[in-house]
């Protein structure tokens, strides 16, 4: 039985050195992903804003696939962060694995800016291969979609290799078989079909089984293991949990896919069949609420018992925002999902403001946090620190951010209510309908509070950088004074 895993294996290790690039460009892109939405709020408020300078679908274009892109990014990050500490052994084939991550910077680099510089024009085979392939959140053109898959084998390698290599931990196991799904689902979303209802039926197929079934395992490997760090939680404790996660998320994300089914014609049976599976979704999330809870709440319970002042919380940033995720996921995705998610309810929210508002919370709340968590993780390795207390800086980042995009899932709420009420039940949702809807004063006021809130959350993301940039320097020199003292 594993009982302790050392704590800075960093000095040495060029995987999670590697971990390190990956996360800082993951948080260059969430800047840029923030800067994108900030765009496209401002568009909603003053629609003449960058008026054929910038177009909004370009802006929205790159502000939800620089989200997927910067989760990905922070999620192999993270997982070029574990691999030593769960196996026991430098990564395998890791020259490799750096020469990986250049390509994909390179070719994500060249992808955005033909975003940006080809705006609009025709659809053609060829855009499908240059420019852009015109799937929600997996628009990469195809040389690039090619591109990832290549260097995802080599991320898939390296992984694979070194755990047949190394210890065999629970949280491995999980995490070697989940990626290998994460990775395969990507090809659902590589053909393309004349037929658009074939097309959405394998594009849900992405993006549905990603972030609501192995995304979702993903990050309830990444909290065991992160438990483990922080608050020396029992590995029996977090890996039984995670066996039970990873049985309930299969269990109800994957028929839940039936919520995508409805408007996209599919057979009819796909409305029974997602009502039930996706209704069922909340179970597993509350069993990742309560897994973080409960660990915790029993690190307290023992440390009492023992007469002690409580758990020490090795890195209290990472905890903190580890937290915040067992939160979010149940509250974005678990009631925000749910509220929408049966067809008799769908019928009138289908496409609304209030899916904008699920999908900010459940993207937070379920990934931005805990991705955010595993940063200050490394680089509490990367300085060596035994203690990595949180600073006004990290204390301010997590409240602005959290609070501001709390604010904007409210905001979006109202407007997709009133949308509800006028666009759909009285106006019988037709296209009239949506501009008539549009022009109300609660949407409107609505889409600037959206607008407010989403300044709050970009000052609160500068001083998330600020803090991640700084907090290591401090704290460890810190640690020295206390030491010399
Ligand atoms: C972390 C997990 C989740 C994330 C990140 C997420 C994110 C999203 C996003 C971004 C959309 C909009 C897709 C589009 O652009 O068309 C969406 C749609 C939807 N989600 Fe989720 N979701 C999650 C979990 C859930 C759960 C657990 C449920 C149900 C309990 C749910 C129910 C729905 C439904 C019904 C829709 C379709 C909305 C419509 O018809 O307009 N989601 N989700
Ligand atoms: C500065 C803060 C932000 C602003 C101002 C902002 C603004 C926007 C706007 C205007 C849209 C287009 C909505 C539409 O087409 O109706 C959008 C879509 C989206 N944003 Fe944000 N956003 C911000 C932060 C975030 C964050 C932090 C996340 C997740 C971690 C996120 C995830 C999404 C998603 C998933 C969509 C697509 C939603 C859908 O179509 O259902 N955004 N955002
Ligand atoms: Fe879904």
């Amino acid at each position: 039985m594993l009982t302790s895993i050392k704590t800075n294996q960093f000095e040495g290790s060029e995987s999670k050195k590697l971990a390190m690039m990956y996360f800082r460009v993951a948080i260059i892109l969430f800047g840029a992903q923030l800067l994108m939405g900030l765009i496209a709020a401002i568009q909603f408020v003053y629609p003449g804003f960058l008026f054929e300078i910038f177009d909004f679908s370009v802006a929205r274009m790159v502000h939800i696939n620089a989200l997927v892109v910067w989760m990905l990014y922070a999620m192999i990050g993270s997982v070029y962060l574990m691999l030593p500490d769960e196996t026991g052994i430098e990564t395998v084939g890791i020259g490799l694995g750096k020469l990986a991550f250049w390509v994909l910077t390179a070719a994500v680099t060249v992808v955005v800016l033909v975003y940006i510089l080809i705006q609009v024009g025709p659809g053609t085979e060829s855009t499908i291969w240059l420019i852009n392939e015109g799937r929600e959140y997996l628009e990469a053109p195809r040389w690039a979609d090619i591109g990832i898959v290549v260097v995802v084998l080599i991320f898939y390698w390296n992984v694979f290799a070194t755990y047949m290599k190394g210890r065999k931990t629970g949280i491995m196991t999980v995490m070697v078989a989940d990626l290998m799904a994460l990775a395969g689902l990507y090809l659902a979303g590589m053909f393309f079909t004349d037929n658009i209802s074939m097309d959405q039926f394998w594009w849900w197929w992405v993006i549905h089984l990603w972030v609501e079934a192995t995304w979702e395992v993903f990050v309830g490997a990444l909290a065991a293991y992160a438990l483990i760090k922080i608050i020396n939680a029992k590995r029996e404790i977090v890996e039984m949990w995670l066996w039970i996660e990873v049985l309930m998320l299969f269990g109800s994300g994957i028929l839940g896919l039936g919520h995508h089914y409805f408007w996209i014609g599919t057979p009819e049976y796909w409305w029974e069949i997602g009502a039930l599976f996706s209704a069922l979704e909340p179970v597993p999330l509350v069993a990742m609420f309560v897994h973080v809870l409960y660990d915790w709440g029993k690190e307290q319970g023992i440390a009492k018992a023992k007469g002690e002042a409580g758990a020490v919380v090795k890195n209290g940033p990472a905890m903190a925002w580890i937290v915040t995720n067992a939160f979010g996921n149940f509250l974005g995705a678990g009631i925000w999902g749910f509220f929408h998610t049966l067809p008799q309810v769908n019928i009138y929210t289908h496409g609304t403001q209030f899916t904008a508002a699920h999908g900010h919370l459940a993207f937070f709340g379920a990934y931005a946090t805990i991705l955010i968590g595993m940063m200050y993780l490394g680089i509490q390795e990367a300085y060596g620190i035994k203690q990595l207390r949180a600073t006004f800086k990290s204390k301010m980042a997590i409240f602005l951010i959290t609070f501001g995009v709390l604010g904007m899932t409210v905001a979006l709420t109202i407007a997709g209510y009133e949308q509800v009420l006028v666009e759909r039940a009285e106006l019988g949702a037709g296209w009239n309908a949506f501009f008539a809807a549009q022009d109300l004063p609660w949407y409107v006021q609505a889409q600037a509070w959206r607008l407010i809130m989403g300044v709050i959350t970009f000052v609160g993301f500068i001083y998330l950088v600020w803090d991640l940039l700084t907090i290591g320097k401090v704290e460890q020199a810190e640690e020295a004074m206390v030491a010399t003292a």
